[in-house]
């Protein structure tokens, strides 16, 4: 393979991000390969349709089993695929689950952050080309916030398991491109959705049943704090951000955010509202979902990313509400049919 070939490896590559930045990287004739990590069932149908398009091409994507938690799989991956730029978005994603498996958090999503490093650093010492790298840091690092709004000098504060190893996963990322020369750059990314969105975090939650109550699919939302307040953008703006960050010439750190904040509540109001329902007839509260420590408050300050990387979300508070709604209205028909015609649907334990 010719090393001046646009060649990216996406850890991650089935969540949400990494479906849409798969898409974003292959539009601009780059060569995908995707870790994934071997389930007893399909874990793909986020690219399905990228991996169906591309049987017609000669094949620029391309899928890898492999695990953040082995380090040597990490490493021949490396050697094998030889890229340009690594997107590393693979973690255990979910602030809530990262209470109760925090030790696994930690593994996945620090520690598997510093072999992939590991696996960077060899491979460059050894063939003497620089790896472009980039890593998915959180705005939930900021936690208990010590200032309002957070930019790239705001102090961190992580308030959860899941907080604590994006930290860490930050600090290394800094430290390899401060002590080896690793060209790695943070995204210090707030809150993004999609209709791509998992179920279990709140925007897709809210949407997916708000869709299904509509159409008599479901009756009661359970959620937990609706005071919380986040600064929520579009998946697809995002990963945008991610590629700028890799076409310059140092690597830094950005906040990548809205600079708007919304709580639950108003998300909630908003989504029911454009269904003509009124989501207090229907949202109830269970203490299950509330957390141990909670972030209150998240709103971005992204003048720097603006600024240097000439980048800016698309699509506005309101445009990401009609976007998830109607995908989730015609997901809850498309259920709505199989229901008629006798077959079973449902949604999965949250
Ligand atoms: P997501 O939908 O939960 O996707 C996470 C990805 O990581 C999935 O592809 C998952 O694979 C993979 N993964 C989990 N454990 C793994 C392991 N042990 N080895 C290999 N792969 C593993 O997350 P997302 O929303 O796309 O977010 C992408 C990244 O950005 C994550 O690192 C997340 O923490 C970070 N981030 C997200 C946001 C946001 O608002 N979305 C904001 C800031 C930062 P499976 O499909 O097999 O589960
Ligand atoms: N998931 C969930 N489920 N959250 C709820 C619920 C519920 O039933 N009810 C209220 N919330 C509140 C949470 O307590 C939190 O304050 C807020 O809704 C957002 O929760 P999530 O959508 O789960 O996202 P998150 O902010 O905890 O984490 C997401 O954003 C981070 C960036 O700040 C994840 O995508 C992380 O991976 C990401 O790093």
């Amino acid at each position: 393979m010719s090393i001046n070939a646009k060649r990216a490896l996406v850890t991650g590559i089935t969540g949400q991000d990494g479906s849409y930045l798969a898409e974003f990287l292959l539009d601009r004739g780059y060569e995908v390969h995707g870790l994934v990590r071997r389930s007893s069932t399909f874990g793909t149908q986020r690219i399905e349709h990228l991996y169906r398009d591309i049987h017609e091409m000669e094949r620029p994507l391309v899928l890898h089993h492999g695990d953040m938690a082995d380090g040597n799989g990490l490493a021949r991956l490396i050697r094998e695929i030889r890229p340009t730029e690594v997107y590393n978005l693979a973690a255990q994603s979910h602030v809530r689950v990262s209470f109760d498996q925090p030790a696994y958090t930690a593994d996945v999503t620090a520690v598997g952050t510093l072999r992939l490093l590991e696996a960077i650093r060899d491979f460059q010492d050894a063939v003497g080309y620089q790896i472009r790298f980039y890593q998915a840091s959180s705005s939930e690092m900021y936690g208990k916030v010590l200032e309002t709004p957070q930019s790239e000098s705001t102090p961190f504060y992580p308030r959860s398991p899941y907080g604590v190893a994006k930290l860490y996963a930050h600090w290394i990322t800094i430290n390899y491109r401060e002590s080896y020369g690793i060209h790695g750059s943070c995204g210090i990314l707030f809150n993004h959705e999609s209709p791509r969105r998992g179920e279990t975090f709140v925007t897709r939650k809210i949407t997916r049943a708000a869709a299904r109550i509509k159409l008599g699919l479901q009756k009661k939302l359970y959620l937990g704090n609706l005071d919380a307040k986040r600064d929520w953008g579009f998946a697809g703006d995002y990963v945008e951000a991610m590629w700028l960050m890799l076409q310059q010439d140092e690597p830094d750190d950005y906040v990548i955010s809205t600079d708007e904040t919304h709580s639950v509540r108003e998300f909630s109001e908003k989504v029911f509202g454009r269904l003509g329902l009124n989501y207090s007839d229907f949202i109830e509260i269970d203490p299950r979902y509330f957390r141990p420590a909670e972030v209150e408050l998240l709103l971005g300050n992204s003048q720097k990313a603006r600024k240097k990387l000439a980048w800016q979300p698309r699509v506005s508070f309101d445009g990401l509400v009609d976007l998830m709604v109607d995908s989730d209205l015609a997901l809850a028909r498309k259920e709505q049919v199989l229901l008629a015609a006798g077959h079973e649907t449902g949604l999965p334990n949250r």
